[in-house]
């Protein structure tokens, strides 16, 4: 509200409850702004600031769905307005219902609205949201009002973490820990990935993690070099190594976690050369990630990092390096995504990426060395705060990652 300009006012909207086919919906999942502003994790709810509201108690307000006694009976448990004020903090809740009512009559009081449309930098929404209907109604029907942007703000200010949301994230990844530690007692070869998957939920929603935070890759052999391979459904061969990009959620937090782990229980020699190469560049990479690193400048000396290993591994030679195509240098043959992304309550999380890296700001760093022609891939990613000085603090400094580590613990 502090960044809000003068006579403004501010609508956040949840997301809706996505249809399947006949009465079948997916899951409900909270638009994270609104989560991240209110703490309310139910649909329909709409979020209305207004600094400068003549009545102070329009200042903030919480619409929330009508709850009565017929919908306790067959949805469970809605929001009453006192149970809206415990979690939010706001002292006006109104019914939905009165939404259009008190909404015409404070835009009467105000020349801006805000509108909270997705500026994230690898959106690509085909679907209309409800924030999509809101703002397309409200263009309508005030016409002659302002409209400004509010996705820069909490672009900004999600993008630095709390105390009380890196204790969540910590907590997502402890759960992710389990999953991962259990796994290495129960890969061996003839497992299908799908097996692999079954064991890690099991894990994430006994300790109170919803499930996953992204849906999981578990992929084995020349699976790995299919960046996006979700399918999950191929039997673990011994001697192949099987790269996870799996991790769990915990309280709307993701987690993010990638291991690379031999079928067999043993990395054979150039498994292992290449494995080193990919945790050398993540440590290197992650010793940059302090207060000032300026994200795209970052990205480059990561590919120069890796252009060396690359080298080291016979994967490029000399020529190949000197006549690389500055637009698309020639380590991205093996290594063609980015090496860190904001995390929070999404996994590729809101955060400035233009301006310089700020303390608690929270940045997953994951390599890879993906090498089609020889039927395996490796990428390592753990999550990591910045801190005010010296390195980031690792959440995911407990789950193993070291060769060495790896075979004890799947031999044991
Ligand atoms: N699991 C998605 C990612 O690593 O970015
Ligand atoms: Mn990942
Ligand atoms: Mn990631």
């Amino acid at each position: 509200m502090a960044q809000m300009r003068s006579k403004s006012i501010a609508v956040f909207n949840s997301n809706d409850i996505y249809p399947i086919g006949a009465d079948s919906t997916l899951p409900f999942e909270q638009h994270r702004d609104i989560f991240y502003l209110s703490g309310a994790d139910q649909e329909e709810t709409i979020l209305l600031l207004f600094p400068e509201a003549n009545d102070e108690k329009h200042r903030e307000i919480l619409f929330v769905r009508e709850t009565n006694e017929h919908i306790a009976v067959w949805e469970g448990e809605k929001l009453t307005k006192e149970r809206a004020t415990e979690v939010s903090g706001i002292e006006t809740i109104y019914w939905l219902t009165d939404f259009d009512r008190v909404f015409f009559d404070l835009m009467t009081e105000a020349d801006i609205i805000y509108f909270n449309t997705n500026e994230h930098y690898r959106q690509a929404v085909e679907t209309q949201t409800r924030e999509d209907r809101f703002i397309q109604k409200c263009k309508m029907q005030f016409p002659a009002h302002q409209y400004a942007k509010s996705n820069p703000i909490l672009q900004e200010i999600r993008g630095v973490k709390e105390r009380e949301e890196i204790d969540l994230m910590q907590i997502a990844c402890n759960i992710t820990e389990k999953g991962f530690r259990r796994l290495l007692g129960f890969v061996k070869p003839g497992v299908f990935e799908y097996e692999i998957e079954a064991e890690l939920l099991h894990e994430f929603i006994r300790n109170k993690s919803k499930g996953f935070a992204y849906t999981p890759i578990i992929a084995s052999g020349n699976n790995a070099n299919v960046l996006h391979y979700i399918e999950n459904n191929q039997e673990c061969k011994a001697g192949d190594l099987i790269l996870m990009d799996v991790a769990a959620e915990y309280a709307n937090y993701s987690s993010d976690l990638t291991r690379t782990i031999p079928v067999s229980g043993k990395f054979n020699d150039r498994q292992k050369e290449v494995y080193e190469a990919v945790l050398r560049v993540k440590n290197e990479a992650t010793k940059m990630l302090v207060p000032g690193t300026i994200w795209a400048e970052y990205h480059k000396e990561c590919g120069k990092i890796m252009t060396s290993e690359l080298l080291g591994l016979g994967l490029l030679d000399m020529a190949d390096v000197q006549n690389e195509n500055a637009d698309w240098p020639a380590y991205k043959k093996y290594f063609m995504h980015g090496t860190s992304h904001h995390i929070g309550l999404n996994t590729h999380d809101y955060g400035a990426l233009k301006t310089p890296m700020k303390a608690n700001m929270v940045f997953t760093v994951e390599p890879g060395i993906y090498i089609p022609e020889e039927k395996f891939g490796i990428r390592l990613e753990d999550d990591v705060v910045i801190q005010e000085k010296g390195a980031p603090f690792n959440l995911m400094a407990n789950i193993p990652i070291e060769v060495d580590e790896i075979e004890t613990l799947m031999n044991s």
